[in-house]
């Protein structure tokens, strides 16, 4: 690979999948680019633009390549991907290391070598890889094929593992070459689904890190209960649920940036509210996520593996701030608090914490020796604080 940064920080797009599912074409594609750029969303940080499954023909051509569906994509991949790079973009495909991909189009199992190159013929930059009707040979040699595949393709393309964090691939993933790495079961746009995700991930807090990310799976903030794939014929998801409150989608986003997992949005960018835009873009949490050392937090808890509903997480950033989140996922308003001796700073040091909230970006005045905060149920807040003396 030519770009030894590729990966560094957690990645940042957009993906077909939740939204749009099999009905996916050239025409959602570009106008999600152009949505892109003139939402805000690319001056936030947003670069990747990603078909998921559904875009190719169900069979091979005679030389064994993929084939773009001709009634879906007119124009080919090659000139999406020149009109998607033409807005300042980069463009993500999809595969699988299965015969097939779980929406039962071909996969890339036995063709990884020339998949990649078709992907690098065609100006792909984003590989997501799916784990569907996986043959009996261990995630890692499939995952570590495709990887090599990719890094000898001639071209950069990120690759985006998708195993749902099957086979403890937290402990092998980062040494096949993945930049991010799915580690749950598909989200769907409901509380219920965004809490499952959250705490399944606080025991596996240190499995993340620059050049390899714990992928939390694609946001559904801003969705409201549209996603299209439960009508979905070929592939029956599980998306179209009730939707989330705005409060929500915006513990949603803070938790995945406290996590440094990707930001992949799943929303249809080309139609947003207000306030969708508004959390997306949230420069700060943004900042939190996009920090160069992404660091994991710690959580202040007894046991990450059966995490309590309600508990506070810090993050070390490397300008020397700290992040300290407190996050109520209970379905009642909690008290909190978090003795800042436990998190390194006892009162002898003379120090005190000056705060501001990143998820209302309002300024939170000083923290000194103890937090008290009262979270209503589904919410959060998180205060970047910096050390001052008393
Ligand atoms: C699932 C994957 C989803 C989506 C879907 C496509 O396995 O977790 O994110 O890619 O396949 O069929």
């Amino acid at each position: 690979m030519e770009n030894k940064y590729l990966g560094l920080r957690a990645p940042m797009g957009w993906n077909s999948w939740n939204t749009f599912g099999e009905e996916i074409n050239e025409d959602v594609v570009k106008r999600s680019a152009d949505a892109m750029v003139e939402s805000g969303l690319k001056d936030a940080g947003y670069e990747y633009i990603v078909i998921d499954d559904c875009w190719s023909l169900r069979q091979r051509d005679e030389n064994g390549l993929l084939v773009a569906d001709p009634e879906k994509f007119p124009s080919g991949m090659k000139a999406l991907a020149d009109y998607v790079h033409s807005k300042g973009l980069k463009f993500g495909m999809y595969s699988c290391d299965g015969p097939l991909t779980c929406a039962k189009y071909p996969g890339s199992f036995d063709h990884e070598f020339d998949d990649a190159k078709t992907f690098a013929q065609w100006g792909v930059d984003f590989l997501k890889y799916d784990n569907c009707f996986k043959p009996k040979i261990d995630g890692n040699i499939l995952y570590r094929r495709m990887a090599m595949a990719l890094r000898n393709c001639g071209r950069d393309i990120l690759f985006s593992a998708c195993n749902w964090g099957v086979e403890h691939s937290e402990r092998w993933i980062n040494s096949t070459g993945a930049q991010m790495y799915r580690s749950t079961g598909d989200i769907r746009d409901d509380w219920t689904s965004i809490r499952k995700l959250a705490l399944s991930q606080i025991g596996k807090i240190t499995h993340s890190g620059p050049y390899c990310h714990n992928d939390i799976d694609m946001l559904v903030v801003g969705m409201y209960g549209k996603g299209d794939c439960i009508n979905n014929a070929a592939y029956v998801g599980d998306f179209a649920s009730s939707g989330c409150t705005d409060t929500e989608y915006r513990t949603h986003f803070a938790f995945w940036c406290m996590m440094n997992s990707p930001l992949m949005i799943g929303c249809d960018i080309r139609d947003m509210n207000e306030e969708t835009v508004k959390i997306l873009t949230n420069k700060d949490l943004i900042a939190i996520n996009q920090d160069i050392e992404s660091r994991a937090p710690f959580y202040l808890g007894s046991n990450p593996d059966e995490p309590r509903e309600y508990f506070y997480m810090v993050k070390m950033l490397s300008d020397g701030d700290i992040v300290i989140a407190a996050f109520n996922f209970s379905d009642k308003k909690r008290t909190m608090s978090l003795d800042m001796f436990d998190i390194g700073l006892p009162i002898t040091t003379g120090k005190k914490f000056k705060a501001f909230e990143c998820v209302t970006q309002t300024d939170a005045g000083f923290i000194s020796e103890v937090l008290v905060d009262s979270v209503e149920a589904h919410d959060c807040r998180v205060y970047r604080c910096k050390l001052v003396d008393r």
